[in-house]
């Protein structure tokens, strides 16, 4: 695969076969900050454990781990990857990030494991697709639903997947994503989430879903 510019001069990768990018075209980290992080409100909080759908490039990631740093606040991330890259691969893609690239280059060296700890806090990954993946229960302050689009990649967007990620999540937690299709909408909605629409970059709307009242059983 290949990589490719986005327009804040992060790159990208296309995959062959969903036809899509692993970012959208006005910038990789542009997403990631505005998004993934301050959508969540992770950026603000405290102890902040997130768990992605789809670790990808690890932007998100370190994204997130940076702002941790910079707060000195203890990162707690678990990701759900079906399929990962390779680190030869990962290693051609640097960030701006001075705090999180550091933390980046060991976990190369160890890249793919399951577990990575430091004084930073601690990487987990489940090499797994999330619709079988065991998740766990009450644990997370965010979610960050990043797989390819309901489009081409239905599985992570559909209902059985959202009540999951509902069950990971602490009350009051937020599930974000880029997507703002009406199915999915409707998936969130049933799986126990109050509907928050934002304005995208680059596209009209993002979706943010509060955890609401009882986890579906
Ligand atoms: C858009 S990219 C994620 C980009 C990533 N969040 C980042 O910060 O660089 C989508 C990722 O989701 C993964 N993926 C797709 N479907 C999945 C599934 N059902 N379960 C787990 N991972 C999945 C893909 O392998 C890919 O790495």
């Amino acid at each position: 695969m290949e990589l490719l510019p986005t327009g804040d001069g992060t790159p990208t990768l296309f995959h062959p076969g969903y036809l899509e990018a692993y970012h959208p075209r006005q910038g990789a980290l542009l997403q990631a900050r505005r998004l993934y992080l301050e959508g969540s409100r992770t950026h603000l909080h405290p102890a902040p454990r997130v768990l992605e759908v789809g670790l990808g490039l690890l932007v998100n990631f370190r994204v997130t781990l940076e702002n941790a740093l910079a707060r000195g606040v203890p990162l707690r991330y678990l990701a759900v990857e079906r399929e990962p890259l390779p680190a030869s691969l990962l290693a051609q893609v640097r960030l701006p990030l001075p705090r999180a690239e550091g933390v980046f280059e060991e976990i190369l060296e160890a890249w793919p494991a399951q577990r990575f700890a430091g004084p930073w806090g601690e990487l987990r990954v489940v090499f797994a697709g999330v619709e079988e993946a065991p998740l766990p229960f009450h644990w997370a302050s965010a979610v960050y639903l990043d797989p390819f689009s309901p489009r081409v990649n239905p599985g992570p967007w559909g209902l059985p997947v959202l009540k999951k990620l509902r069950r990971a999540l602490r009350r009051g937690g937020r599930l974000v994503t880029y997507s703002a299709q009406g199915a999915f909408r409707r998936a969130l909605k049933e799986a126990g989430f109050a509907l928050h629409r934002v304005r995208g970059v680059g596209k009209r709307e993002w979706t943010v879903g509060i955890a609401v009242g009882v986890p579906p059983g």
